[in-house]
C-alpha cells in the first residue's frame, strides 16, 4: 500500500525510515510548527507524527487543524501517554495510533485503514492548483487563477474587512467568498449570504440590520440581522452595486464604525463578521455615473479579489479542465456516473472556441445538460447546446430572425438581446430564461433591471 504523500513530523530518523515503504513522496518538518506550512505547500495524504514529538503539541495541532477545516488522516507513532489525546484519537475516525514502531504489520494495516478512510481530503492534483488547500474547491490552473488564489490566501490570512470580490456573472465570485470564509474562520462559523438586486430597499435593510417590534406596520416580532447573526463569520453582500443608496451610506457606517443599530432600535450592537461584497458590474463605472458611492467604493476597494472571465486569454486553459471535473463530479445522471468518460476532440475544441457569456456556471449547466442527453461514454458535438450568437471564430455569421447582430461588437447590445428572446422563449417566465441562460434568477433580475426590458402588453384573449 504507498500513498501519494507522506508528511512526517519529528526529528528522529526511524520515523522517516517506517514511512518510507508507504509513500511516493515523503516530506517532514522537523517541527509541529512548520506542519501548517507543508500542508498547505504539500497538501498530503497522510500526516505521521513521531514518537518525540510533543502529545500537548500533537493535540493542539490536530485541534487547530479541525477548527480550520484543514483535517488530514493522521497517525501517531509510540506510547501516547497522554489521556486527552488518546481520548481525541479515538473520536477522530481517521486518526490512528501505532504503539510499536518496530511493528511494520501494524504499521501496514494503520496505513491501509487510514487511506481508505472516509475522511482522506479529495484533493485531485488534475484539477486543483498543487498549493491550493484542499478545503477549497477550486478548480483551476491558469495564470489568471492562479493570481486570484494568491489573492484569497493574502486576503483571508490579513484582517482585510471588507473584501471586495469582483468579476462577471459566474465566474465564481461567490465560491472565492465561501473560500475566504473557510481559510479565515474554518467552517464552525456562520457564512450568510443576502442578494441586494433580489430585496426591496427596506427589506434589506431589515435583512441586514434586523428590526425592532413594531417597528414598521409588518413588523409583529423582533428580528435578528444578518450582520449580528453572523457572530464571528462572514456576511456575504452578493451584488452590492444594486444596493440602494441610503443604504450605501448605513453601509459605510457599519465599516467605519464596526456598530449598526436594528431598523427602529436604539442600541449598538457591535458588528464581528468579515463582510465580503461581490459585484459583477464595473464599481467605479458606477460612481462615475452617480449610482454608487463613491466612499463606499474606496472603502471596499482596498485589496481586491479578482476572477476572470472564462473567455479571457489568462484563464481559457481552465476550460476544459474544469469541462472534465464537472464530468467526472456532476450527479445529475447517477446511473452514468463513471461512465462517460470525457469530451471528443471536437466538443473540446467546440468549448474553448465558445465565448461564455455565463462563465463557469454556464459551462457547468452546458456539461450536465449534455451528460442528460449523450447516450456513448464521450459527449460529442451534437449534444453541447451553445448559444451560437456568442460563438468566436466561426464562419461568416448567418443572420437570420433567430441569431443576433453582433456586427457593432457591444456586449452590452448582445446581452441585452440575449437576455430578452431567453425572456420570449420562456414565455416571460423568470426562472425558465434564468436557466436557458444559464444565470441565477437573482441576475436576470438585475439584468432586466439593467436594460430595462418590459414584457409586452397581453392582449386580451376573446372568451371563446
Ligand atoms: N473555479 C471553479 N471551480 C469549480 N466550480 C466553480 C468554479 N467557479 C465557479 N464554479 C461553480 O459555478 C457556479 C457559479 O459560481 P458562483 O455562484 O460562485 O459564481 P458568481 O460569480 O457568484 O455568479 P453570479 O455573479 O451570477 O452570482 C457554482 O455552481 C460554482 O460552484
Ligand atoms: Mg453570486
Amino acid at each position: 500500500m504507498t500513498l501519494e504523500k507522506i508528511l512526517v513530523v519529528g526529528r528522529q530518523p526511524n520515523t522517516q525510515q517506517a514511512a518510507r515503504p508507504f509513500a511516493k513522496k515523503l516530506y517532514a518538518a522537523d517541527e509541529v510548527e512548520d506542519v501548517w506550512e507543508l500542508l498547505e505547500a504539500v497538501d498530503p495524504n497522510l500526516v505521521i507524527f513521531g514518537q518525540d514529538v510533543d502529545r500537548t503539541d500533537i493535540l493542539q495541532t490536530l485541534q487547530s487543524l479541525r477548527k480550520h477545516n484543514l483535517e488530514r488522516p493522521v497517525l501517531v507513532l509510540g506510547p501516547l501517554n497522554h489521556p486527552p489525546l488518546e481520548t481525541y484519537l479515538a473520536e477522530y475516525k481517521s486518526a490512528e495510533c501505532v504503539l510499536n514502531i518496530e511493528n511494520n504489520d501494524q504499521l501496514a494495516d494503520a496505513v491501509r485503514r487510514l487511506s481508505q478512510s472516509e475522511e482522506l481530503p479529495a484533493s485531485d492534483n488534475r484539477f486543483f492548483m498543487e498549493d491550493c488547500p484542499s478545503s477549497v474547491s477550486i478548480v483551476g490552473k491558469s495564470r489568471a487563477m492562479m493570481q486570484t488564489l494568491r489573492m484569497i490566501r493574502l486576503v483571508a490570512q490579513s484582517n482585510c474587512n471588507p473584501v471586495l470580490i469582483v468579476g462577471e456573472t459566474g465566474t465564481g465570485k461567490e465560491l472565492a467568498a465561501r473560500a475566504v470564509h473557510i481559510l479565515r474562520n474554518g467552517s464552525q462559523q456562520r457564512f450568510v449570504a443576502i442578494n441586494c438586486a433580489a430585496l426591496t430597499a427596506n427589506l434589506l435593510e431589515s435583512e441586514l440590520f434586523g428590526h425592532t417590534k413594531g417597528s414598521f406596520t409588518s413588523a409583529d416580532r423582533e428580528k435578528i440581522g444578518l450582520l449580528e447573526l453572523a457572530g464571528n463569520g462572514t456576511v456575504f453582500l452578493d451584488e452590492i452595486s444594486e444596493m440602494p443608496l441610503d443604504l450605501q451610506a448605513k453601509l459605510l457606517r457599519v465599516l467605519q464604525e464596526r456598530k449598526f443599530r436594528k431598523v427602529g432600535g436604539l442600541e449598538e450592537i457591535e458588528c464581528k463578521a468579515t463582510i465580503i461584497a461581490s459585484s459583477n458590474r464595473n464599481l467605479f463605472q458606477e460612481v462615475e455615473a452617480g449610482r454608487f458611492r463613491r466612499d463606499l467604493y474606496y472603502r471596499l476597494c482596498v485589496c481586491p479579489i479578482p476572477l476572470a472571465p472564462l473567455r479571457a486569454e489568462s484563464r481559457r486553459e481552465d476550460i476544459l479542465l474544469l469541462a472534465e471535473y464537472f464530468i467526472q463530479t456532476s450527479t445529475i445522471c447517477p446511473e452514468k456516473r463513471g461512465k462517460i468518460k470525457g469530451l471528443t476532440s471536437m466538443a473540446a475544441e467546440m468549448l474553448t472556441r465558445y465565448h461564455w457569456p455565463g462563465n463557469v456556471r454556464e459551462l457547468k449547466n452546458v456539461i450536465e445538460r449534455a451528460i442528460l442527453l449523450e447516450s456513448s461514454d464521450r459527449i460529442g458535438t451534437s449534444n453541447l447546446l451553445l448559444n451560437p450568437a456568442f460563438s468566436f471564430e466561426t464562419d461568416q455569421p448567418q443572420e437570420t430572425a433567430q441569431t443576433i447582430s453582433i456586427k457593432d461588437f457591444s456586449l452590452e447590445k448582445a446581452e441585452r438581446e440575449l437576455v430578452k428572446k431567453a425572456l420570449e422563449e420562456a414565455g416571460w417566465q423568470k426562472s425558465r430564461a434564468a436557466s436557458l441562460l444559464g444565470i441565477t434568477r437573482a441576475t436576470l433580475y438585475a439584468k432586466v433591471k439593467q436594460y430595462n426590458i418590459q414584457e409586452p402588453e397581453k392582449k386580451p384573449q376573446p372568451v371563446s
